[in-house]
């Protein structure tokens, strides 16, 4: 059984403890999340113009397109004002700041139809956060920009938060996979040929949740959920935001999700900012995550130094 808290007023504690069950959460937009989408929106804006963000692949070429998004993209993700807002989300939303950690914010855009592909396998692309390193306490926050429909949101598929799918996370190291992704930015390739976790078994999506909330609205999931990007027949290009936080006592206490199928190595838990102040965790505390210390690899991600113009214009919702 998967609920769907609407505006629940419950304390960050309470609400946690249901989303490591699975559950998902949706509010109205608050001030910060307003500003927030507000603030992405105008960036947007100002990349595309004359062009509307939402309509500008139909009077582009891909590569125009993918050239203002590798732009856009890091522009957004690494403003400071962005951090400001997100301490401003989580604490209107009830979560201590001095508590709390967050990765910086991504801006996701997923354009309709076949505009970047010859098909739209890469759009489905169902996952847990988790095969990708996230830690089992780790929520995610995910907010449209323009008004979304249910062609063109994201969904998630209940019947697998307990039953385990067979996947290639057995093969993904967090650590390997940052050096890579420098590595690959320095050559500028175009394509993604790193390996990332994937089901190896076909799935059933359905039966599959599609939550749709206004601009600024903000549904909240556990990063064990198993979720997709919906193929976008919309019509528009959907721009969304999202970001992950954790609670430094369940980082702490190993709390979370429950691991069902999830066999990957490393952790993000070093790319996390205490929204208080924006400083990461003590060494300490990422290294218990650890088995067996890195002996090569980076440690911490560089959002956006790994993608490639391509690559950044499909960012849809892979987790990193
Ligand atoms: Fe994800």
């Amino acid at each position: 059984m998967t609920a769907v808290f609407v505006n629940a007023k419950m304390s960050d504690d309470d609400r946690r403890a249901q989303l490591y069950q699975g559950h998902l959460f949706v509010y109205s937009p608050t001030k910060s999340s307003h500003e927030l989408t507000k603030f992405a929106q105008e960036l947007a804006q100002e990349a595309f113009a004359p062009h509307d963000p939402q309509t500008a692949q139909y009077a582009l070429p891909a590569e125009k397109y993918a050239e203002i998004l590798a732009v856009l993209k890091p522009k957004f993700i690494h403003h400071p004002r962005c951090k400001e807002l997100i301490r401003g989300i989580v604490t209107e939303l009830g979560a201590v700041a001095e508590e709390t950690y967050f990765d910086v914010p991504r801006l996701r855009t997923m354009t309709h139809g076949d505009y970047f592909s010859a098909g739209l396998a890469y759009a489905f692309h169902p996952h847990r956060d988790t095969w990708f390193s996230a830690p089992p306490s780790q929520v995610n926050w995910w907010m449209p920009v323009y008004a979304i429909q249910p062609e063109n949101t994201m969904a998630f598929h209940p019947r697998y938060w307990t039953q385990p799918v067979r996947n290639s996370s057995r093969d993904y190291n967090y650590y390997r996979w940052n050096k890579e992704s420098r590595r690959e930015a320095a050559k500028q390739i175009k394509t993604d040929t790193r390996k990332q976790p994937q089901a190896e078994v076909p799935m059933d999506l359905e039966p599959q949740i599609r939550l749709v909330c206004e601009p600024g609205g903000i549904i909240i999931f556990s990063g064990a959920c198993m979720h997709s990007t919906v193929p976008n027949t919309s019509g528009q290009t959907r721009f969304s935001v999202d970001f992950r936080t954790v609670h430094t006592d369940d980082v702490v206490a190993r709390r979370g999700a429950p691991n069902i199928d999830s066999e990957c190595t490393g952790t993000t838990l070093r790319d996390f900012l205490r929204a208080s102040d924006f400083v990461r965790f003590a060494e300490e505390i990422p290294a218990a995550y650890d088995e067996h210390p890195p002996e090569d690899g980076e440690l911490i991600f560089q959002p956006e130094m790994s993608t490639s113009t391509i690559e950044n214009a499909r960012s849809v919702h892979s987790p990193k």
